[in-house]
């Protein structure tokens, strides 16, 4: 996969319409609906109706009530923000489904079109369809847009914002952000034949997109979250370090490897003591 490295480069792809997320394939429950639902993973006028959508919930949540909320997961103190009811299970779940959350490329034969891609099942996947499920009944059954802008805030919230608290209790939030962004990357896909910075990429190519400069992301899918995610990394780290929550079930090692080579990319990535088991996924949050 081509990289755009190269910070002015990689802002004009974010903000290039040319430039699109790498499509989902549709889905009736579960992770694939969930992908199939969210704003995350579509484009067009389905992006900006969802987008509206968690603006929408997250002007209602002023950040500095969640700057000073009581000492919790990330997770439950957005849950609580957002009025979901505290499920025993509810951070655990949205941990499974936020480590299965991006979708595993995989390219298929030159017959299908350069870049062609399907979603490949993991063996992550059946757990985080269940906890979908249950989610989805926590907030009341409907398998509609509303629940999935829910959802996809919880998701998006996870993994990037638990990876900066962890980060930046040795070294601050800015110097994290600065030296060793929790989503490095991203990816997007070419609608059209075009030329980067010299770089030829060609139409339905997907290339990885450093967020080195921009780690909330840039243009109309940046991050809407940025000022709720400090405000819970600023709540978190006025707090002693919890003790970590259960780290959800480790593949077998070959999808693991098959994973992380796929999409190392551009992720939340494992520290070597992190106590929360991140590991590497697919596109930004
Ligand atoms: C340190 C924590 C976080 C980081 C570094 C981060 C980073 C990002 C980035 C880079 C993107 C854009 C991905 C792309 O363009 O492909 C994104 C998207 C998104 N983030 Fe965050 N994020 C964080 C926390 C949060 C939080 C706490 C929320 C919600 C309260 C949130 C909600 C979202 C949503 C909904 C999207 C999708 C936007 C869309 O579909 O247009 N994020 N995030």
């Amino acid at each position: 996969m081509q990289e755009i490295s190269d910070p002015a480069l990689a802002r004009g792809v974010l903000t290039d319409p040319a430039f699109r997320v790498p499509p989902v394939p549709p889905g009736d429950t579960g992770l694939p609906w969930l992908r199939a639902t969210v704003s995350r993973f579509a484009d067009g006028p389905a992006h900006a109706r969802r987008r509206a959508l968690v603006e929408e919930l997250l002007a209602g949540i002023d950040p500095a009530s969640l700057a000073a909320a009581a000492p919790a997961h990330p997770v439950a103190t957005l849950a609580a923000a957002l009025g979901l009811p505290p499920t025993p299970s509810l951070v655990a779940d949205v941990r499974l489904v936020a480590a299965a959350y991006q979708p595993t490329p995989v390219d298929l034969p030159s017959s299908d079109g350069p870049g062609a891609r399907v979603d490949r099942p993991t063996s992550e996947q059946p757990a985080a369809d269940a906890a979908v499920e249950r989610l989805v009944a926590t907030l009341g059954g409907a398998h509609d847009e509303r629940t999935a802008a829910h959802l996809c805030l919880l998701v998006q919230a996870c993994a990037a914002t638990e990876t900066l608290i962890e980060r930046a209790r040795v070294s601050g939030v800015d110097v994290v952000l600065r030296d060793d962004p929790p989503v490095p990357a991203t990816r997007r896909q070419a609608s059209v034949d075009t030329v980067v910075g010299g770089m030829a990429i060609t139409a339905g190519e997907v290339v990885r997109v450093s967020l080195a400069a921009d780690p909330f992301g840039a243009g109309p899918r940046a991050c809407p979250g940025r000022a709720h995610a400090l405000a819970l990394a600023s709540a978190a780290l006025a707090a002693p370090a919890p003790p970590a929550p259960p780290a959800p079930p480790a593949p077998p090692s070959e999808t693991r490897a098959a994973h992380a080579a796929t999409t190392q990319a551009a992720t939340a990535r494992p520290r070597a003591a992190h106590a929360v088991n991140i590991r590497p996924e697919g596109d930004a949050r």
